[in-house]
């Protein structure tokens, strides 16, 4: 499919958005529709993208809502741009386009907890820690777990198939999803898949909408997969003398047959932004974290205490299992965004992936990359699974085209390992210039026939990723 085939995306021509915004007030009522002065928090998400203002955000409070709301903007031919928590990292809630933001945050509520079934039944605007605790509650378990676990939704954990630490054993949330009823772009209602924990019927549609970013359809409810609580949790801190040395160590307790649900790591750089602001051990310059769950962890313990006492690479190992101590060895990692903040003016956060047997080549490119254009840069992350957060840091606009460059190069190095521009943030408005790198012709038509089939007018999230080629830079 070429451009010429796709349907035009939509605009808010100011005519049809008055006509529109007329029409959604009369079927929703005044109070869910906002318009005026309270646009300003809408254009913003927690990506540094900026973005027009939206002509108006509908805050539904069903299901109804949402598909009447969708139907109006077919009508009209209106962008809506659907938005959970606004916690995405890439600008995919923005709208780009103005439009409606369709605020789903409303649309909240656990509606069931099985511990026969082990699911859960849930509304797009559960905050996902609130689902963390009612599980925990009942001795169950989601493992799925991104930093922003206090303010990110599971509709938008869903629209960007979000990942986090415990990816490494458990996989993203698509791993999670069994179930999810959407009205699509075409206002149609979809009911996909179920409360089953395995299923071969059919292309499994729900996975295709995990990951969609807001582009095929809005999610109403979700269905979840869980696991029974594990009864013990280990979590070691283990400060490393350097970044290779950090590397070497991840990879001789992998030899070891340790199976971590998590492996992350801060480097050199990363540690020296937190070094004023933790207690950070004498010799200790980068860090691995990794943490085990299930019986007997104190056997654990004491084989990988054992290990690690014997490598030349490792300066100091805390060890805990007491919730309150494993927090606090999670205190360094949590603490990284809002330290990153205080050291530089602006900063880019990516979340290239590549095969986790390239990880420490792709440190090296990360090194070569930023003395080469001359940009400061750190990186932490998902080790484990080969997804890393390479920050580049800058004070003043003149850095800005070499921080470009930097950018474009760290792209085409993940590219060129195997790896992805996106292991779980997704591809928003950040990465758009680059889908083409990675995705063949082919597959973006095909990818573009998907987005026709479910948003026969293209009103959903125009001038995202999908649906064409208009935004894409060929390599
Ligand atoms: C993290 C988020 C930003 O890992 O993905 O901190
Ligand atoms: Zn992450």
């Amino acid at each position: 499919m070429t451009d010429a085939q796709q349907a035009p995306p939509a605009t808010s021509a100011p005519s049809a958005t008055r006509a529109a915004l007329r029409a959604l007030t009369a079927a929703l009522g005044p109070s869910k529709v906002a318009t005026g002065d309270a646009m300003l928090p809408w254009s913003r998400d927690d990506s540094p993208y900026p973005s027009p203002l939206p002509d108006a955000v509908v805050h539904a409070a069903s299901e109804d809502d949402v598909q009447t709301t969708i139907r109006i903007a077919n009508e009209y031919n209106i962008p809506v741009v659907p938005r959970a928590g606004g916690t995405g990292r890439t600008g995919a809630a923005l709208p780009l386009h103005g439009g409606i933001i369709l605020a789903t945050d409303s649309l909240s509520g656990i509606e069931e907890i099985s511990k026969e079934d082990l699911t859960a039944v849930v509304r797009p605007g559960v905050v996902l820690g609130d689902l963390h605790a009612a599980c925990t509650e009942m001795g169950l378990f989601y493992p799925p777990d991104p930093s922003s676990l206090g303010t990110c939704m599971l509709g938008g954990n869903v629209a960007t198939n979000a990942g986090g630490p415990r990816a490494f054993l458990y996989g993203s949330t698509r791993s999670w999803l069994l179930g999810v009823d959407v009205i699509t772009g075409g206002g149609e209602r979809l009911v996909l898949g179920g409360k089953t924990r395995k299923r071969s019927s059919g292309y499994e549609l729900s996975q295709l909408f995990a990951g969609s970013e807001g582009t095929l359809g809005v999610a109403t409810r979700i269905t979840l997969k869980l696991l029974p609580k594990p009864p013990e949790t280990l979590t070691v801190a283990i400060w490393c003398r350097s970044d290779p040395g950090a590397a070497a160590v991840a990879a001789t307790i992998l030899a070891a047959r340790f199976s971590p649900a998590c492996l992350e790591f801060l480097d050199e750089r990363t540690v020296d932004v937190v070094r004023g602001e933790l207690v950070v051990p004498e010799g200790g310059r980068a860090l691995l974290i990794a943490e085990f769950d299930g019986e007997g962890v104190e056997v654990i313990a004491e084989r990988l205490g054992n290990l690690l006492s014997g490598l030349p690479d490792v300066c100091v190992v805390h060890a805990a299992v007491d919730p309150s101590r494993r927090e606090a060895l999670w205190g360094v990692r949590r603490a990284l965004s809002l330290a990153t903040r205080r050291v530089t003016r602006h900063k880019i956060s990516e979340d290239v992936v590549v095969p986790r047997g390239s990880a420490g080549a792709l440190l090296d490119d990360v090194a070569r990359i930023g003395e080469l254009h001359r940009v400061r840069h750190l990186t932490y992350g998902h080790a484990g699974d080969g997804n890393l957060h390479v920050n580049f840091l800058w004070n003043d606009e003149d850095e800005k085209p070499r921080v470009d460059a930097a950018l474009d190069a760290l792209f085409r190095a993940t590219l060129a390992r195997g790896g992805s521009l996106s292991g779980e943030h997704g591809i928003g408005i950040a990465k758009v210039p680059w889908f083409a790198a990675e995705h063949s012709a082919t597959s973006r038509a095909l990818q573009a026939a998907h987005k026709a089939a479910w948003d026969p007018k293209g009103i959903l999230n125009p001038g995202k990723w999908a649906g064409g080629d208009r935004n894409h830079r060929e390599c």
